[in-house]
């Protein structure tokens, strides 16, 4: 089978990394990759919103399959751009369509989706100009702290957890007069949820679904789960607290009635549901839909992986994923992500990279680099997941953290206290 997957960061070149394993696969594109990509695929050069691109590149490599990495060519429309055209409307592109992607692309959308088919999530209330009396009302009848959230995409910045009560009146009247575009012209006031955060996801073709293994991801930049939100600073899975009877749970009353609901409602939507889950005095609750995998989560879910990825794309193609099989291997796997030092606010790139041929025990994925000069250099906030499996997690992160120390560029940072509260 001829692949082309579409992104450019850590978890596409993850992606890249497991489909490279796969007897299945005889040639594996990536548009538009990066150096660490282009070590088990072929790159090419067009953006992963360019449908343009996209259609020539795969008339003209007779492609086979198409596996989306992140989300904004779903939300632009990717499914229904390949659908409507008679040239490529053979060839499964395993996403959702624009309106299943909605369900991370309008947090609206997702509220409304989980109401409607009792999921459980926090309260909320949706407010536009039109209803801002009703949101402050909201507000008031809410204890702090108070959480606020851009409806739309606004690249992870638009979520906001205040303690003041006047200071969130007035930030919500911002966000709806345009502080994140268009992103926040509605906005979602949800009620706090407190508790320890893991991502679960599953592959679907529609109908059946497949649990992969789930991830602890650490957002914040700071040791101590402190300071600025960034994508993703590290991961570790297995999560301890995800035990066989809080999965059963996530399974029954989140994951099943999401596939149901789904296709009950005639929503299109093949490839990864990433739920976002909270748990509440022992019980799961959803605080968000993405619409693809998570990144760094790929980084340790695609090492946790024993089955062939390429042979479950095919049973979300075929539309036979339940004849598929998914086996998870025993060990922990973690990643620890280097990123450039200022990130994720300002960041210089073009360092160069040392150290990634002394690198022993680890699996390198490349997120924010680039070729220059035939040397590595950083080109992004996050340059470079270092992934280790281990007997347990203390093991793998040892193993990364070693690895994080000989790998170097000019103001690197990481933490290194990922997997601490586990
Ligand atoms: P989201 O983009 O919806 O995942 O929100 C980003 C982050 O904000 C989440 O990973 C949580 O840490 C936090 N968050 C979102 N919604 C809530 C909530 N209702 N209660 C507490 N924390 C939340
Ligand atoms: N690591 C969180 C995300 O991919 O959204």
């Amino acid at each position: 089978m001829k692949i082309l997957l579409l992104g450019s960061g850590g978890r596409e070149h993850a992606l890249a990394w497991k489909i490279a394993q796969s007897p299945k696969l005889t040639q594996l594109f990536i548009a538009p990759g990066n150096p660490g990509t282009a070590q088990v695929g072929t790159n090419l050069p067009f953006a992963a919103d360019n449908f343009t691109a996209m259609k020539q590149a795969v008339l003209e490599n007779c492609i086979d399959l198409v596996l989306v990495g992140p989300e904004d060519p779903l939300v632009k429309g990717v499914v229904d751009f390949f659908a409507a055209d008679a040239a490529i409307s053979h060839i499964p592109v395993v996403g959702p369509d624009k309106v299943g992607a909605q369900l991370e692309g309008s947090k609206d959308f997702s509220k409304q989706f989980m109401f409607r088919h009792n999921i459980p999530t926090a309260g909320y209330l949706s407010v536009t100009a039109n209803n801002l009396d009703e949101g402050i009302a909201f507000l008031t009848s809410l204890t702090a702290p108070y959480v606020l959230k851009a409806d739309g995409l606004a690249a992870g910045k638009g979520v906001l957890i205040l303690n003041d009560l006047d200071e969130t009146i007035s930030e919500l009247k911002s966000m709806l007069d345009g502080k994140f575009g268009d992103a926040s012209k509605t906005v979602v006031i949800e009620e706090f949820l407190s508790g320890i955060e893991c991502s679960v996801f599953v592959i679907t073709d529609g109908k059946n679904y497949q649990i992969l293994p789930e991830a602890k991801d650490y957002k914040r930049i700071g040791e101590g789960d402190k300071g600025l939100n960034t994508g993703g600073m590290g991961a570790v899975s297995p999560v301890a607290f995800a035990t066989p009877e809080f999965m059963q749970k996530v399974e029954d009353r989140i994951i099943r009635p999401t596939v149901e609901g789904l296709y009950s409602e005639g929503i299109n939507y093949t490839g990864f549901i990433f739920f976002g889950l909270i748990k509440v005095n022992g019980e799961p609750v959803t605080i968000e839909y993405n619409a693809r995998m998570g990144d760094p989560e790929t980084e340790v879910v695609m090492l946790r992986l024993k089955s062939d990825l390429v042979d479950l794309l095919e049973g979300v193609a075929q539309k036979n994923l339940n004849t598929r099989t998914v086996e998870i291997d025993e060990r922990a796997a973690v990643t620890v992500m280097l990123v450039s030092g200022g990130y994720p606010e300002e960041y210089e790139k073009g360092k160069e990279i040392s150290g990634l041929d002394r690198v022993e025990n680890s699996i390198v994925f490349h997120a924010g680099t680039a070729t220059k000069d035939g040397k590595i250099v950083t080109n992004g906030g996050r340059v470079i997941a270092v992934s280790s499996y281990g007997a347990n997690k203390d093991e793998a992160l040892a193993q990364s953290f070693k690895n994080s120390r000989i790998i170097n560029y000019d103001k690197k940072y990481f933490r290194s206290d990922i997997g601490f509260d586990l």
